[in-house]
């Protein structure tokens, strides 16, 4: 039987309705919207769609958002003191440095001077910590919006073999950590690890996120398996991919991610959930 695909634009729509509903009852509650401030610096087009994106995302939710627009050349020292103003502004709850930065500024610094109850990407050390040790915390986007999605497949992960293919900060280190969490039995995947496909042919749960187009083939996966694809590659000007043979894991799969559709819009969907969470963290 072929794989049942995992809608993300369905489920992050339902997150950021929910999202919204929230954002309306702090409202109601506090006097004002939640606020998120996006922070970009220079002018790279991916960059600026990703912030669009972002901004129109609040809107839809009745989050306040503002944008700050730094020249490339910004001196590190100018976008920090940008960073504590928003730390110390009663209206903003979430803080988003879009990455990556210039050569010449630290993103460790920068993301070490945003305070960390307004880290709504999760990349604090502070949150990543509390996210290793198990106690609550705001947790990275993308990593949080595949947990929903496997979550909504209704698959039990106790107990089961969840591989996650790729350790970045971003997503496969805090993936794997959700994983655990969740009581699956992790094992982390990357370029030097030997006999790949075989690791991969016992995942219950395979999270593909190392940004190799196709990489990951039919005859990898575990038949029944649920598989997440975390890879965006542009292989022609208008047709992306991700890291998963699509049409030949389908066809092994019970559920697979699209390319896109799947873990994409749950990036924000999740983003919109943490200002949210933010907002009523800072008033409790
Ligand atoms: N650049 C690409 N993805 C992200 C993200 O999730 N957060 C930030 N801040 N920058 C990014």
């Amino acid at each position: 039987m072929p794989a049942t695909i995992i809608d993300g634009k369905a489920v992050a729509a339902s997150i950021r309705q929910d999202a919204a509903e929230r954002a309306a009852r702090f409202k109601e509650e506090y006097g004002r919207a939640p606020g998120l401030a996006v922070v970009i610096v220079g002018d790279d087009p991916a960059s600026r769609v990703y912030v669009n994106s972002k901004k129109k995302a609040c809107a839809g939710c009745s989050i306040y958002s503002e944008e700050h627009t730094l020249p490339a050349n910004v001196a590190e020292t100018e976008l920090l003191d940008l960073v504590r103003r928003l730390n110390s502004d009663p209206k903003i709850d979430g803080i988003l440095v879009q990455l990556p930065l210039p050569d010449h500024i630290s993103e460790d610094k920068v993301i070490e001077t945003i305070a960390p109850a307004k880290d709504v990407d999760g990349f604090h050390p502070i949150n990543v910590g509390n996210l290793v040790v198990g106690k609550p915390a705001l947790r990275p986007c993308t990593p949080a919006g595949i947990m929903e999605l496997i979550r909504r497949t209704g698959v039990e992960l106790k107990g089961k073999h969840a591989v996650v293919v790729g350790r970045s900060n971003i997503v496969g280190k805090p993936v794997a950590l959700m994983l655990l969490a969740q009581h699956a039995t992790v094992t982390i995947c990357h370029s030097r690890t030997v006999d790949l496909p075989s690791v991969c042919r016992t995942a219950d749960v395979l999270v593909a996120a190392v940004g190799r187009p196709e990489m990951i083939k039919g005859d990898w996966i575990k038949p029944g398996a649920v598989v997440i694809d975390v890879g965006v590659n542009r292989i022609a000007e208008k047709k992306l991919v991700g890291d998963v043979d699509f049409d030949g894991a389908s066809a092994v799969a019970a559920a697979i991610t699209p390319v896109p559709g799947g873990v994409g819009p749950m990036t924000i969907a999740m983003l919109m959930q943490n200002c949210v969470e933010a907002a009523f963290a800072a008033q409790r």
